[in-house]
């Protein structure tokens, strides 16, 4: 392994809020990049979101506000999320941004000053939402309908540049046959392989402005965006600054991508050959990994449920959450997330065999320490036994994170802190206290001192993968300073070992499983799954309240949205409602209706909306929900 890595997640598009499957790539990066830090290795570690294309400025139009509007409010809702989850990412770059676009315009220029570009036109089968045109082959089992998004292409015929990536088929094949490790895990790199046995098509790199104006500019013609693939793919480069400079020439040459198998072929495909083009060295390593299920249905089409995932991580903190979602899933395979199983997970692995550890070494430390600290010596069976399984798994974590099998890592882990759990019981440190002669106070000596050393181990090998957990625990043994995979060996502290440590109970509480439905965090359907049914629980999340419309406005620059002046009783709040295309202004004046108040506020063109109007909409009409009888503003709905 090499000791400088670049290790970068997908830039994810900003159409909408973050949600688990996000959380997850940028968890398991973020937990590699904390790694290799431990190791000594230099790590630059890049996240961002992709800005540009149909799917942006689509969602814009939607909610009636710009695109670059949309893409800075969730582009900060990435980051705010990332920032919460304590992710350790060393830059955020938005395709959005100068320096990408510039990095992007060179590329294009000299792919097309060296003829790798052409000027064409195709006709094909186009699917919105992927971007993409399809071929015969990929649509033969899904009768002519995206098989992602499972709705109708639409033929398009339009002229467009197009990158010579057919030229690339052979050198590619060969490429990847010849580096066993460049896609993993194997299952991905065969199917990388298995396309390219069909004829490679060249990539339409552009989209005509008349089609669409997000995105940016090809520099020889300016009629045409830059395809948002070809935009986005870049931003690995980009985000290193010129391509004479020091942190390119330091980190692009041991570049490592981490992406989730729905992008595996952009990855696999026209990333090489793009990059191939550009006489610019290949990654080392393509990472893939799986997808997230929630209730058995595919998740990224569930959006609320992923979103309700993501919000676990604040319910039962952030250590518990990255803990579930690297231990559950096998890297590579696709997995099930369910509340159920999470708060399993959470009571079993993290408050019953870590955290009881940890409150019983810390309080027999505490208790019978008395202060001291004294070389690892005088150990016996036990402890040489305890110290020869931990050296195995540091070698199986070193193992098992060379390969990205961060379910593998924490097995260890694991396995280790179940050997600490019945060196206790087996070692009776209390009972060596009770008997007071000079014989048991010296086996305490010995016990304690294993038992604090386990600890510091632990706390080192833990670090990636629960960072705040493995901080307390360091804190509580008294130990300070970096942290070094090279000091997580039993005697390989700097300091002699110490006896004592301050009392640490309660890292990981316990989760009481009260009635069904009743868990203070029962907040997705996950619980009744494929139902879709919600418990009334859920439903009361929800706070609903009449309001009198007391002014009404139009949003200057804005066709559908409207500024009202909401009077609910007590308090007066203002709402931004998509509503224009169907209510005059004054119409709306005077009338009770019914709103969500309790809804994060949002900015739509500039105006701060508190809440949202309930309306119902059928074949292109809407109506704002109005009361039937008389009530006071702020009475409550339910
Ligand atoms: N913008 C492109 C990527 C461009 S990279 C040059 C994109 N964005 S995305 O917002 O759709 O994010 C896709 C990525 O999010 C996946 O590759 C994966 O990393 C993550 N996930 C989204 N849904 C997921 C699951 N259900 N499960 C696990 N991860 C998933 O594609």
């Amino acid at each position: 392994m090499s000791d400088v890595v670049y290790l970068t997640t997908p830039i994810y598009y900003p159409n909408g809020p973050p949600h688990l499957g996000h959380a997850y790539t940028t968890i398991v990066a973020d937990a590699m990049a904390r790694y290799r830090r431990l190791r000594g290795d230099r790590v630059f570690f890049l996240t961002g979101t992709d800005e540009h294309g149909d799917k942006i400025a689509q969602a814009a139009a939607k909610a009636g506000v710009t695109p670059q509007a949309m893409a800075d409010q969730n582009s900060a809702a990435f980051r705010e999320a990332w920032r919460r989850l304590g992710i350790s990412n060393d830059d955020f770059i938005r395709t959005t941004e100068e320096r990408h676009q510039t990095i992007v315009r060179r590329i294009l220029q000299t792919l097309w000053d060296k003829g790798e570009i052409y000027f064409g036109k195709y006709g094909g089968q186009y699917c919105f939402g992927c971007e993409r045109y399809y071929t015969e082959t990929e649509l033969k089992d899904t009768g002519g309908t995206c098989p992602d998004h499972e709705t109708p292409l639409t033929h398009i015929e339009e002229e467009n540049y197009f990158f010579k990536m057919s030229r690339y088929q052979d050198w590619l094949i060969r490429y990847i046959q010849d580096r066993p490790d460049l896609i993993r895990p194997e299952r991905y790199r065969n199917e990388i392989l298995g396309f390219l046995r069909e004829p490679l098509q060249d990539l339409s790199i552009s989209r005509p402005r008349t089609r669409l104006q997000w995105g940016i500019p090809l520099p020889f013609d300016d009629r045409f965006v830059t395809y948002v693939w070809f935009d986005a793919l870049i931003n690995y480069v980009s985000a290193l600054g010129p391509l004479d400079g020091e942190k390119h020439l330091t980190f692009w040459p041991v570049v490592q991508h981490l992406i989730g198998k729905d992008i595996l072929k952009a990855h696999g495909v026209y990333w090489p050959c793009m990059l191939k083009a550009a006489d610019l060295p290949i990654y080392t390593h393509l990472e893939v990994h799986g997808f997230w299920r929630i209730g058995g249905g595919k998740m990224s089409k569930s959006v609320g449920n992923v979103v309700e995932a993501l919000a676990l991580s604040d319910t039962y903190g952030n250590d518990a959450f990255r803990y579930f979602l690297m231990r559950e899933m096998v890297f590579g395979l696709d997995a099930d997330f369910s509340e159920e199983a999470f708060v399993g997970r959470l009571n079993a692995d993290l408050a019953n065999d870590l955290g009881n550890l940890v409150s019983r070494a810390t309080t027999l430390m505490a208790t019978h320490g008395g202060g001291v600290a004294r070389p690892l010596v005088d150990l016996g069976d036990a402890e040489l036994g305890l110290k020869a399984s931990f050296a195995t798994t540091v070698e199986s974590v070193e193992g098992a994170m060379e390969k990205f099998a961060f379910h593998a890592a924490l097995a260890a882990i694991w396995e280790f802190i179940a050997k600490v759990n019945r060196y206790v019981d087996a070692s009776a440190p209390w009972a060596l206290a009770k008997s007071g002669d000079t014989g048991s106070r010296e086996r305490l000596e010995v016990v304690l001192s294993v038992l604090g050393e386990s600890l510091r181990c632990l706390s080192i090998v833990l670090s990636p993968f629960l960072p705040r957990a493995a901080m307390k625990m360091r804190e509580a043994l008294g130990e300070s300073g970096d942290l070094r995979l090279a000091d997580a060996a039993f005697g390989g502290g700097t300091k002699p070992v110490r006896l004592t440590a301050s009392k640490l109970s309660g890292l990981f509480p316990r989760v009481e499983d009260k009635k069904p439905g009743a868990r203070a965090s029962a907040r997705s359907a996950d619980d009744r799954p494929g139902t879709g049914l919600i418990s009334i629980d859920d439903f009361g999340r929800v706070e609903l309240r009449v309001a009198e419309v007391v002014a009404a406005e139009a949003v200057p620059k804005s066709k559908k949205l409207l500024k009202l002046t909401l009077s609910l009783g007590a308090e007066t709040r203002t709402v931004a409602a998509g509503i224009a295309e169907h209510y005059a202004p004054a119409d709306l004046v005077g009338k009770k209706i019914v709103v969500v108040t309790n809804l994060q506020p949002v900015t739509l063109m500039g105006v701060q909306s508190q809440g949202m109007l309930l309306a119902g909409s059928a074949e292109g009409r809407l109506a704002v929900i109005t009361l039937d009888r008389d009530l006071p503003p702020g009475a409550k709905v339910e």
